[in-house]
């Protein structure tokens, strides 16, 4: 079993865009230029340097006129006074995240905060975090570094309050589908995972290897997250690496082309395809849920950073700053998975508008490009055999703990904060 999860969890970090991609490439900044252009007029839409933070409220106009802070765009500045937690002070760090449990000797990863531009993003409050979730739920739905957010969280929150472990009143599989329970502030804290957000199965019918080709029925949203969420009021997307793998893309149960699948009469539409078409299914699922009356956030996609080779020939992540913004620029494919999934978002949030909800941007791409170094890269639990022999990659994908992941949980602080001032309560009853 844990054989199975290490080989599913190293993915790949560069991608050589295909013909194709190119095209789609080009084609992209024209279509979400014309989206622009098509929203624009309307008063209520937000200009794309906002998206990320604006439109909190829905009922109150007038504050909707008061500036506010990007929090999104900043540097990242040096900062001395470390880490909220440590592998001492919370346990619940697992192995795979336990950079310095397992041996990472610098330190001054740790050292660094995002400083916006135009404000200051406020400390994680914990007290205050929870003040905000009480009797309430969250959900996060994707892969294993939406679960490293949350993996993040339990730590910000462990010095104020001890969750329990209700997983298995609910799934046996406690690893893919985690329940916390946090007692004193009936709050909470689930991981659902779905790692394509969309329907999966493989091609292979014998089985299931990680390496193996995957049907992506991109018109149908997991189940697995789906018949789960309707009730949480709090729900953060996310997905990424999985969709560089090589795929079968399906729409209305026919095949409509594939992602690195060679196989003959099968058209390669590139990963943007299958990002973009399950982005959209998964976004639309969960707002036209029926009973669905949470706040929703995309959290975007979130950059690996191999260095020297691929992620499976030896890549691998040794940095111990950030990089400056001179030193790095969002381009490439990284640009385009992530303007893909913008346009997706900009679609959805005018569809959960009409239907008085809320979805916010989690803009992280780029702040997370800067941080080559917050990865586990070898520090991890059993990456050498007692021979002292490498037994599974480098892990450039997800992200130490503590580290820079504890920023998104800064961020989502915030938005909660933005968004609890108006009652996220009474948005929720004036919709119902
Ligand atoms: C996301 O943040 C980056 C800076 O980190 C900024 O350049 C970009 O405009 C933001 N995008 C949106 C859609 O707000
Ligand atoms: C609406 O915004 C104004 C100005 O920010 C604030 O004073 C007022 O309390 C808000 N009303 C509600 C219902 O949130
Ligand atoms: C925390 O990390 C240090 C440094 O590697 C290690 O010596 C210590 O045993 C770890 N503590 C726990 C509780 O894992
Ligand atoms: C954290 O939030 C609580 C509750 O809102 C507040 O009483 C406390 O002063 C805050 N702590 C800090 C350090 O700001
Ligand atoms: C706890 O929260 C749930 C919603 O998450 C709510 O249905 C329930 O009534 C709450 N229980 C108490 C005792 O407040
Ligand atoms: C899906 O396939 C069915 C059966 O072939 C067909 O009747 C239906 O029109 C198709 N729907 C779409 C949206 O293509």
């Amino acid at each position: 079993m844990m054989l199975r999860i290490k080989s599913l969890e190293n993915l790949h970090g560069k991608y050589t865009p295909s013909r194709n991609t190119t095209k789609s490439v080009i084609l992209l900044p024209l279509i979400l230029l014309l989206l622009i252009f098509l929203v624009y007029p309307y008063q209520s839409f937000p200009k794309i340097s906002e998206v990320g933070t604006n439109n909190l409220n829905l009922n109150n106009r007038s504050s909707s006129d008061t500036k506010r802070c990007n929090i999104f765009n900043g540097d990242w500045v040096p900062y001395s006074e470390g880490p909220y937690y440590n592998n001492e002070t919370c346990n619940l760090i697992i192995d795979q995240q336990n950079c310095i449990k397992f041996g990472r000797p610098d330190m001054e990863f740790l050292k660094w905060r995002w400083k916006p531009y135009e404000c200051e993003l406020p400390l994680f409050n914990a007290t205050q975090f929870l003040e905000i979730v009480k009797g309430k739920s969250m959900a996060f739905v994707g892969d294993s570094v939406g679960r490293n957010q949350m993996n993040s969280l339990l730590c910000l929150l462990s010095h104020v309050a001890q969750p329990e472990d209700i997983s298995q009143r609910y799934k046996t599989d406690a690893i893919y589908f985690r329940r916390w329970f946090y007692a004193d502030y009936n709050f909470t804290l689930v991981t659902l995972w779905s790692p394509y957000l969309v329907k999966t199965s493989d091609v292979d019918p014998n089985g299931h290897s990680s390496n193996s080709l995957m049907n992506l029925h991109l018109d149908k949203a997991d189940e697995a997250w789906v018949r789960e969420i309707e009730s949480f009021d709090f729900v953060i997307v996310s997905a990424g690496q999985w969709f560089f793998r090589p795929l079968i893309f399906y729409e209305n149960d026919t095949i409509v082309g594939c992602h690195k699948c060679e196989l003959k009469g099968i058209k390669d539409l590139s990963h943007y395809y299958g990002y973009k078409m399950a982005m959209r299914t998964a976004l639309r699922s969960l707002i036209n849920l029926k009973g669905y009356k949470g706040v929703t956030f995309l959290r975007t996609f979130s950059p690996a950073h191999f260095e020297n080779a691929d992620w499976n020939k030896g890549g691998s992540c040794e940095r111990t700053k950030p990089y400056t913004k001179e030193e790095i620029k969002l381009d490439g494919y990284i640009l385009w998975t992530y303007m893909t999934q913008v346009e997706e978002f900009i679609e959805a949030q005018r569809e959960a508008k009409e239907r008085g909800l809320q979805l916010l941007m989690m803009n992280t791409t780029e702040i997370m490009l800067r941080r080559p170094d917050g990865h586990p890269n070898n520090y991890v639990y059993g990456h050498h055999s007692s021979k002292g022999k490498k037994v599974i990659h480098n892990d450039c994908v997800h992200w130490c703990l503590p580290g820079p992941i504890d920023t998104w949980n800064e961020f989502l602080l915030y938005l909660l904060k933005m968004g609890s001032q108006f009652s996220f309560n009474s948005n929720l009853e004036r919709f119902v």
